[in-house]
């Protein structure tokens, strides 16, 4: 499933990251990936132990936690604190698979990959190319969206950063165990979520058959959710 929720960070918050990320120190890509990614990645990013990408990754997380949407598609255990990017010159990431565990630097947390973040930065007028290409059940699809709006998508998808042929993309990547690993029952749940959502304001959010859809909802939850 492939969720592109609009606003996550208001114009102003943007901004703000924006003029932080233009002062910050940036390194080679390459030193957070893996071998595998490393050899077709190009790009550069904000060191994850440095104070901005700590303070913008918090920016990012409260956001986050106000938006029901997000709660709904990701199911989030445990987020993988937000990395910063920048393509430029031609900068590119070839196609490839995220690796399945990260380890938080600095601490033994780790985090199975199972749904993939990336938070748009940079205006889409503001740089050519740059889309973020994913294979999905229904071929590849091309996301480029508005700075502040995000995607979410399986990290067990293939994916590609294309190059930027001019100007600068900026973003935040990231990822989320979920409570139910499974995009598949992810995917169910949120349409389950979505449509009780919308019965609710027509039918009210206690007429017995909202109620009784809500009740479903949560027992799949119960089956589904590891804690
Ligand atoms: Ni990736």
């Amino acid at each position: 499933m492939l969720i592109c929720i609009p606003n996550v960070l208001t114009k102003e918050q943007v901004a703000f990251c924006r003029n932080k990320l233009n002062q910050a120190e940036w390194i080679d890509g390459k030193a957070t990936t893996g071998t595998q990614p490393a050899t077709v990645k190009s790009n550069v990013q904000i060191p994850q132990s440095s104070p901005v990408a700590h303070e913008l990754g918090n920016v990012i997380l409260d956001a986050l936690a106000n938006k029901p949407q997000f709660i709904s598609a990701a199911l989030p255990l445990k987020i993988f604190p937000p990395l910063f990017n920048r393509y430029e010159n031609g900068g590119h990431f070839g196609i490839h698979t995220d690796g399945s565990v990260m380890t938080v630097p600095g601490t033994s947390v780790r985090v199975r990959t199972d749904v993939s973040a990336t938070l748009f930065l940079a205006e889409p007028e503001a740089y050519e190319g740059g889309e973020l290409v994913i294979e999905d059940n229904f071929g590849a699809q091309e996301v480029k969206l508005a700075a502040g709006d995000m995607v979410l998508y399986p990290a067990t998808s293939l994916h590609q950063v294309r190059p930027v042929t001019s100007g600068a993309r900026l973003a935040s990547f990231f990822w989320m165990q979920s409570m139910v690993r499974d995009d598949g029952q992810r995917t169910l749940l949120y349409d389950l979520d979505q449509s009780i959502q919308e019965l609710s304001l027509e039918l009210g959010a206690g007429h017995p058959q909202t109620v009784k859809l809500a009740g479903i909802y949560h027992n799949l939850v119960r089956r589904w959710a590891d804690t």
